[in-house]
């Protein structure tokens, strides 16, 4: 993964890349590092940690320069160090890098052998002496690159600097995106079209294989087999404006309060509301011919992957297997002939995701793709696109995106159910009328933002916590818990709470807090029993349910958290929000960083 800038300039360049990198930070804040060409030398500045130390070193030791490179690390070969920060250079090239170069071995023992030395521990670090021996040995910038390119295996996009051409920038992607960014009498590069909106609208999307030679006088992309070609330049709806916190204290939490806004974009592109129908966009193939459903995703866009089966199984009666993106390969599969699969991700861009995707599209699967980024590789690859309107989702645990993935799935779920016959008009019109209701339950949910505030103490302070749903609560109790161990760092496991009496319920002491939650339904009296189970072995219990269920069943509990009223299908989009809530105060509570989590990245681009 990392996050890549680069900048072919008319004025200095350093603090504009500087600004980039806090727009890509989300791809990992490790350390972070420049490059620019300074008197026909390329001067570096790198710093641990996050950006802010890299900003602070350059206040100290301006970098001027009109092109330059940057990055910001998310580490897979050699520690967090400064050494190993990019840029990597010798003293003719200087580059960074986002992927994993799968051959640096050899590579490096090559180039070891005839006596360059290396600095990092870094798989990088090869690619940068590749290409500065090309040109040592005379081979213009572009005959380097080309040469180096044939040479690795593996995902990667690069941006590279060379010492001899200030007027010179070259890109290449492979597997990790890249895009080219037009602007007056300068051009870019970027992981993405988010790190250039201050700069420039004007995008191109490089595709697999892609590399790019950006001069002054202007600039040509090559295919993998250095043909050179056109990619189309399109504007970007990237807004800068989109990424900033507004009022909030904190990117999640402005992105929590989102929710009930975006799922309503989100639903109205998916629902006729004259109709009372949902609409999916035009399909090149019927639902009606799908004898089952592949879904396939990571992390918190996995655990909408579960509700949606519950959802697909119920309302469509069509079978579904639920798979783990980097599970879903290796243990080769059997894909039924004419199958869809579907795939769930915020960035797009999640590596063993689109690998996956790949996987199945070999095996001849159709590609359903629900993305939250429309340009991105996903996005590009599917045969059904289904995209959902959070907007940029900043904080690096997931939230809006979530709750409009789980719109899009209903919706998906039901018009598949109508395509196969399952649900009437009538049917349809119940579930329609239902999605409609929920960004107001929404809206009610957070209302007891302050409540779940004031109770958080009594979770921040636990070691073990453990969460509990049956039915589209059980996923939920798992992205609750997902979210509390991501930001907060504290140990939190989801179980179906009909399986707590099979091993978890021997973990439990009055220390450990249960999360239970239960809104009243069919399901309820269960939930309430197992719950009763914990609560008769000394278990505290925190019940998130509507005022019937709490009238019911809140007698021994240690904290409440009161629920709007809901019809079980909309009730995972409401109850996302105490869980993502408690998550949040809780680790403010703890002082922890909530945006940028310890050793988490928001987009995984490696596997
Ligand atoms: C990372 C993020 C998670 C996210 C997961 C899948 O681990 O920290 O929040 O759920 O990747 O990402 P995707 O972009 O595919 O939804």
């Amino acid at each position: 993964m990392c996050g890549i800038i680069g900048i072919l300039g008319r004025e200095e360049v350093s603090d504009r890349l500087v600004q980039g990198l806090r727009r890509l930070e989300y791809r990992g804040y490790d350390s972070a590092g420049l490059c620019t060409i300074v008197d026909g030398k390329l001067e570096r500045r790198r710093a641990e940690g996050k950006l802010d130390n890299l900003a602070r070193e350059l206040d100290a030791s301006p970098l001027p320069g009109t092109v330059g490179i940057a990055h910001t690390r998310w580490a897979t070969h050699g520690a967090p160090t400064r050494d190993n920060a990019h840029p990597h250079a010798t003293d003719e090239v200087a580059l960074v890098h986002n992927g994993i170069i799968e051959n640096f071995r050899p590579l490096r023992e090559e180039l070891i052998a005839e006596g360059r030395t290396f600095t990092s521990q870094t798989d990088t670090e090869v690619v940068a002496h590749l290409v500065s021996r090309e040109v040592e040995r005379g081979s213009s910038p572009k005959d380097a690159v080309a040469a180096v390119l044939k040479r690795l295996h593996g995902a990667f996009s690069l941006a590279i600097l060379f010492r001899q051409h200030s007027d010179m920038l070259i890109g290449a992607r492979l597997g990790s995106p890249l895009v080219v960014g037009y602007g007056e009498g300068e051009t870019y590069l970027g992981s993405d079209a988010l790190a250039l909106a201050p700069l420039t609208q004007k995008i191109s999307y490089l595709e697999e294989g892609d590399w790019v030679v950006i001069t002054r006088d202007g600039t040509q992309i090559y295919d993998r087999d250095d043909n050179p070609v056109e990619r189309p330049i399109t504007i970007s709806g990237a807004s800068a404006a989109a990424i900033e916190k507004g009022n909030h204290r904190h990117y999640m939490q402005k992105e929590i309060y989102e929710q009930p806004i975006v799922v309503a974009q989100t639903l109205q592109t998916y629902i006729r509301s004259f109709e009372q129908q949902v609409a999916l966009p035009d399909m090149t193939f019927s639902f009606a011919d799908v004898p089952r459903i592949t879904i396939v995703a990571c992390g918190t866009s996995f655990y909408a992957g579960m509700v949606a089966k519950y959802w697909l199984e119920q309302f469509a009666r069509v079978p579904c297997e639920l798979d783990i993106a980097s599970e879903f390969r290796y243990r080769e599969p059997v894909l039924e002939a004419g199958g869809m699969a579907l795939f769930i991700s915020q960035s797009g861009e999640t590596a063993d995701t689109l690998a996956a995707l790949r996987h199945a599209r070999a095996q001849g699967q159709k590609i359903a793709v629900v993305v939250n980024v429309p340009t991105s590789s996903m996005a590009r690859e599917a045969d059904l696109l289904l995209p959902t309107h959070a907007g940029p989702e900043i904080g690096v645990a997931s939230t809006k995106a979530f709750t409009c993935q789980l719109s899009v799935l209903a919706a998906l779920a039901a018009k598949v159910a109508r395509d196969k016959g399952k649900l009437t008009a009538d049917e349809e019109q119940d579930i329609v009328l239902h999605l409609t209701e929920a960004p107001a339950a929404m809206n009610a949910a957070l209302a007891h933002d302050a409540d779940i505030e004031k109770m958080a103490p009594l979770i921040a302070k636990a070691r073990d916590v453990l969460y509990l749903g049956r039915g589209t609560d059980y996923p939920m109790a798992l992205e609750g818990a997902l979210k509390l161990k991501e930001i907060s760092y504290i140990h939190a496991e989801g179980y179906a709470a009909g399986e707590m009496k099979h091993g978890p319920i021997a973990l439990i002491d009055d220390n450990v807090p249960v999360i239970v939650l239960a809104p009243s339904g069919p399901l309820f009296e269960k939930t309430v029993s197992n719950m009763q189970e914990v609560q008769a072995r000394g278990g505290k219990v925190v019940l998130i349910s509507d005022a019937e269920g709490l009238a019911q069943a809140s007698e021994g509990t240690i904290a409440t958290i009161e629920m709007p009223k809901v019809h079980p299908l909309i009730a995972p989009l409401v109850y996302a929000i105490p869980i993502q809530l408690l998550a949040y105060h809780v680790a403010v509570a703890k002082g922890t960083d909530v945006d940028q989590p310890r050793n988490l990245a928001k987009s995984v681009t490696v596997e």
